[in-house]
């Protein structure tokens, strides 16, 4: 049911305030300034006892443990990185008895994904799932984990699983964090910057009549940059492959960092840029950025918490706190690659060569 929206895409990233509130709900412990994981299995000792967490999954399911490594090693001080399922399968990975290993999937079908954990199982790891899809092939595999009620998602390409998923790393995160040693303070810090987001996501989609406007400016090009740095470079990544899915338009996602060390070569007025930009302390290293690109006369559409001078336009998001910014920046660039997708007519919720859940490797 489409419930008046053109497409399923649209519907479902329209739907991310409400689905971000019934991830949050029940969960939220503001007497201890923790949160609650039901099906996690893992008691304080155990949460104590992790020594790395290793984070698995495919595509947007990737990006979004790329998300949530970086909330573990910032409010848990966990060593943590994320790494393609099928890529980690297939190069004889260590498996270590002190990593956590936690595979992400919407569908909770994919066979990359599901045959990484049960290699790792087959090793005695300990393996969580972070899982959309209750009582799918990998939830049921894993040792627990955390679900992250997105609700049904039909449209191909991934938007509120996206979204929830990141959510729920960060709840995990601040669970780890507080087993650990993440202060008061800062868990309420944190759950207050959780309990923002629906009402902030909100604004973000009252933008939708400027953000398509923007989509139809950049929608003629061939070929689109997407940087970010730190936080900002996989709500690169995943705004790249947004874009490309549905738009087909080329779209490459790099650190800003490594501008200077290639891609710098590619900007003209032809290919345009999508900065990330948030507002924490590499602000004035990604402002350096854009000077760089709009010295060489390449176009900027910034995303940020203020409007950024050196962009051609920007996106203003509401700014949450630091480590949770990321989950708010990549929903605009949701809108963008809808909206540009839409200017080019393409079939946005069946993009050519592509299926929902990926069974086969
Ligand atoms: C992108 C997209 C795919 C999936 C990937 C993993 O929009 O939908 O990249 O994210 O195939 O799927 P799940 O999360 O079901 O394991």
């Amino acid at each position: 049911d489409l419930g008046g929206h053109d497409t399923y895409m649209h519907k479902e990233i329209t739907e991310q305030a409400d689905a971000v509130d019934r991830v949050l709900r029940g969960r939220i412990d503001d007497r201890f300034a923790t949160v609650h994981l039901g099906g996690l299995n893992l008691d304080p000792r155990e949460a104590r006892a992790v020594r790395r967490v290793k984070i698995l999954g495919c595509g947007t399911s990737y990006h979004a443990g790329l998300i949530g490594a970086q909330m573990i090693e910032e409010l848990a001080r966990i060593p943590a990185d994320a790494e393609p399922a099928s890529e980690f399968r297939y190069r004889d990975p260590v498996v270590d008895p002190d990593t956590l290993y936690i595979a992400v999937s919407q569908s909770g079908e994919t066979y990359d994904a599901l045959a990484a954990v049960q290699e790792l199982k087959r090793k005695g790891a300990r393996v969580l799932g972070v899982i959309n899809v209750v009582g799918s092939a990998i939830a049921r595999e894993a040792d627990g984990g955390v679900y992250v009620h997105a609700g049904p998602e039909v449209c191909v390409v991934s938007t509120k699983c996206f979204t929830n998923t990141v959510v729920s790393f960060g709840l995990l995160a601040l669970h780890l964090g507080r087993t650990r040693d993440l202060s008061v303070k800062d868990g309420k810090r944190i759950i207050e910057g959780l309990r923002r987001l629906p009402g902030q996501i909100a604004e973000i989609l009252e933008q939708e009549p400027q953000i398509e406007k923007l989509a139809k400016e950049f929608a003629d090009a061939r070929s689109m940059l997407f940087i970010g740095r730190v936080r900002g470079y996989p709500v690169a990544l995943e705004a790249s492959l947004k874009l490309k899915e549905v738009s087909y338009i080329h779209a490459e996602a790099y650190p800003a960092s490594e501008l200077k060390h290639g891609p710098l070569a590619l900007i003209e007025p032809a290919m345009p840029t999508v900065a990330i930009v948030p507002d924490d302390d590499l602000l004035e290293k990604n402002r350096a950025a854009l000077e760089e690109i709009k010295a060489r006369s390449g176009r900027i559409l910034a995303v940020a918490h203020q409007e950024q001078e050196k962009a051609d336009r920007t996106i203003v998001v509401p700014k949450n706190e630091d480590e949770l910014d990321p989950i708010l920046m990549g929903i605009p660039l949701q809108l963008l690659a809808y909206h540009t997708a839409l200017a080019l007519g393409r079939d946005i919720d069946k993009p050519r060569n592509l299926a929902k859940s990926v069974t086969v490797e």
